[in-house]
Parts: C-alpha cells; structure tokens; sequence
C-alpha cells in the first residue's frame, strides 16, 4: 500500500491545475455507456481510482471504455447485461448510478446494495422512491435492489431528504426519466454544479432537461439518445482543496481553472478568514499575507458550504488563532479525521454534530492514517503545515479523487512523495 511522505514547513507558490470533476464524470460515464446508442468521447476526465472503478462496471455491463490523456472514450456496445455485482459496487457507492438508467434503457436492473461507509450511513431511499414515482418496481433481495418496468412514465416528486435535496437520487431520477414516456418534474432537486454537468451532457446526447441548476428540473422524456463529444467541469472540490493548501502554507497559488460561481461559500469563508482570493479569467489567485481568523462553517447543500470541504477547513482552522465551530448538516458523522488530526496535535472535539476547533500554533509531523477521500486530504494539508515529518498511510482512498496530488503539490514547492 502507497504512502505519503510529507516534510512540512514549505510555503506553497506558483501555478496548479485543477483537472476534471470526478463527481461529474462519474454519472456522465454512467449515461454515455448505459443511456446512449452511440460512442462519447468525454474530455477533462480525470485520472482516478474511482474513475477505473466505474469503467469496471460500465464494462461488465457491455460498454467499452478507454481512458487515455484526459479523454475517455465510451462505446455503449449491445447494451448486453443488467447486473452491477456487488464485488464491484462495494469499491464504490457512485455505482447506484446505473440502477436509474438500465431500468430506463432496459426494463430491469439488478444492482448491489450499496453498504455503509467511513463518512458513516448512507441511505438510497430516495433514489428508489423516486425511480417508483417513474412506475418501477422496486424489490431488495439478497443484499440487492431488483429493479422492473414496462416502461417508465413521467410524474413529479419532490427528492428531499432530512438534510435537503440528493445529489446522487436527482442524477438517477434524471437519468432515468430521459428514456421516460411523458415529463417529469423534480421538485427540491439539487443544484450542484456536477448535476447541471449531467443535464447537459444529456441535453448533447439528445435529452430535453430544462431548470438543472434549480431546485425545478423539467425532463420531457425521448424515445432514443446517442452520443457525442463532451468536457466535463473542473473538479471544485480540488479546487478547493488547494485553496486550502495555499492558505495553510500562507502560500501564493494560482489555481488554474478554479471557477469562482462553483466556490462561492469556500471563498466567502476563507475571505472571512483573512486569505485574500483575487479571482481571474484563468482561476483563483490565493494568498495568505496577515494573521488568519478563526470562523464558524455550517455545510448544506449547494449553493452552501460543501461538506466535501468540511475536513480542509477544520485542518485550516486548527492552525488557526480562536475558536472555530464547524458544523456538519449533510454526513453527521463525518468527523473520522479528527482523531487523526489531534494525533498531530491538533486541538479539536466533536460535540452534537460540530467540531469545535481551538486553534494551536502549530501542529507536528506523525504517522497517520487516511480513513476516507476527504479526510485524507486534510491529513496531507496538514502535513504540509506541520513541523517535521508526516507519513500518510492508506494513500489509496486519496487516489480516488485527487489526480496526481502528490506531483501538482511537489511542483509548487510542497516536499512530498509517494513510496510504494
Ligand atoms: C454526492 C457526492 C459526495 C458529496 C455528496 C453531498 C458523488 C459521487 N458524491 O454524494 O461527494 O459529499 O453528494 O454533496 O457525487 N440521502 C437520503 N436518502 C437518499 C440519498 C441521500 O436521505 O436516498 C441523504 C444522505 O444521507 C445525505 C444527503 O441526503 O444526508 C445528501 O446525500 P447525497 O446528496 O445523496 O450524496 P451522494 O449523492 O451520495
């Protein structure tokens, strides 16, 4: 299993690229290979484990797929299989996405129970609900969600869950109702950048989806889609990311292809901050030249504050003077890097859904342990800020969502390597 090795200490300055949204092209892939009846060349895609995974099942499901330089090429085949094997599904949760669309595209799914993971449960209620609402059956036997329909036929819902709108169920109900006969109207949909991506990569393929970016989606269904040439969105969330890197380094970054209306709140928060963010054509330009501030971060759904950039600003805030409470609204027990981070002497408690952040000087190289994709970028954000040594184990959770981390830090100063 790979490993970080982090020197900490070094100010971050210089140029870095954001490449492809994951969360994009997963679902993107999903509708190339299993909704449309011609071959897509998506472009932007990044290089991820979670990437690979989903070609997996996209494969096993009789699609082609070949990835190679930022360009992923589906060809969707004879449309042959109907299963999602549960050897595969476990390796990643995105893999519900093929549920919607082969009971659009084939009349039957068969897809592995998607199980819990280390950012705690996770329920697919209301991706099934609103597959029903389509006029599916829905049955859960034998650790799998069987799914049937005649044909699926327009109506509306509302998606909302205890915690707002789903990402995942808007992206499958959306999927689905494509092929659907009749519209669909999802109230309360979600509004992620990565959703509008979905719509208009199905509009292009032959889609007629009005309102993604709203909380009102409208899908007129069609009778066929096909494929086309695509570029997925640049990957906020490691945008983000490396807004964060700059700050905690009191670095000087560039991040190229950041796009300011995706990082709305992340910038809002790190302004309140003290980090200066100049926005450009070609990106964020993020600097950090007073003492930071400690603030108060509630996550919610888009256009909110991300709960994917939870664990960032908590290593943020540890470093930071002042007491900060950081509030978790979407994954109430996403709080598994904090343990992790007070190894390193970080100062931070979990009470009633929050992390209350007492800001320390410094914090101090350790060996650590990387539980999740997000938890284990904080891990290397604070080895870039601690005195000393870092090791980052269990590297493989940050390979499935950040390309080439380790090189893109490393070529702006950063003192990191991978060791096998
Ligand atoms: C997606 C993102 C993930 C991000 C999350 C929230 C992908 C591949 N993953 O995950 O990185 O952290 O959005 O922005 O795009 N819920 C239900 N019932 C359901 C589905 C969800 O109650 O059927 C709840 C969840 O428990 C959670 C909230 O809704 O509290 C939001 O989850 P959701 O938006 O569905 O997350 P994902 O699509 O799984």
């Amino acid at each position: 299993m790979d490993k970080f090795i982090i020197q900490g200490g070094r100010r971050l300055e210089g140029t870095i690229v954001v490449s492809g949204s994951k969360n994009a092209t997963l679902p993107i892939a999903v509708a190339a290979a299993i909704l449309g009846d011609g071959v897509s060349t998506i472009h932007n895609v990044p290089l991820l484990q979670d990437v690979n995974f989903m070609c997996g099942v996209l494969e096993v499901l009789g699609a082609k797929t070949q990835l190679e330089n930022s360009v992923l090429t589906i060809d969707p085949g004879e449309h042959a299989a109907y299963e999602a094997p549960y050897d595969l599904v476990r390796k990643m949760r995105a893999s519900i996405y093929v549920l919607g669309p082969l009971v659009a595209k084939l009349g039957r799914a068969r897809v592995s129970f998607p199980g819990g993971c280390a950012i705690g449960t996770r329920p697919v209620d209301l991706h099934l609900t609103g597959l029903e609402n389509l006029g599916a059956q829905i049955k859960v036997e034998h650790g799998y969600i069987v799914a049937e329909a005649n044909k699926l036929v327009g109506s509306d819902m509302s998606l909302r869950g205890p915690s707002g709108s789903s990402v995942g169920a808007t992206g499958n109900v959306m999927m689905a109702a494509t092929l659907a006969e009749g519209t669909t109207t999802i109230f309360d949909a979600a509004c992620e950048p990565e959703i509008v991506d979905l719509a208009n990569f199905l509009n292009a393929i032959g889609a007629n989806i009005e309102g993604a970016g709203t909380p009102v989606i409208k899908i007129h269904g069609v009778k066929e889609l096909s494929g086309t040439k695509y570029s997925v969105i640049p990957d906020r969330i490691e945008a983000g990311t490396f807004m964060a890197a700059a700050a905690i380094t009191k670095g000087d970054l560039l991040i190229k292809h950041a796009l300011p209306h995706h990082l709305g709140a992340v910038t809002e928060k790190l302004i309140e901050a003290g980090v200066n963010i100049e926005w450009r054509d070609d990106g964020a330009r993020v600097t950090v030249t007073d003492k930071l501030r400690s603030v108060d971060v509630r996550t919610s759904p888009f256009p909110g504050f991300p709960t994917d950039m939870q664990a960032q600003m908590i290593g943020l805030m540890s470093i930071t003077e002042g007491i900060s409470v950081i509030t978790e609204t979407i994954f109430p027990d996403r709080f598994i890097h904090v343990s992790e981070l007070n190894r390193m002497g970080a100062s931070i408690r979990i009470e009633d859904g929050s992390a209350i952040v007492k800001g320390v000087e410094k914090l101090s190289g350790a060996s650590v342990m990387a539980s999740d994709l997000r938890a284990g970028a904080v891990l290397v954000l604070a080895g870039l800020a601690a005195e000393g040594e870092t090791t980052v184990l269990r590297v493989y959770h940050i390979d499935r969502g950040y390309e080439y981390i380790e090189r893109k830090l490393a070529a702006v100063g950063a003192s990191i390597v991978r060791v096998s």
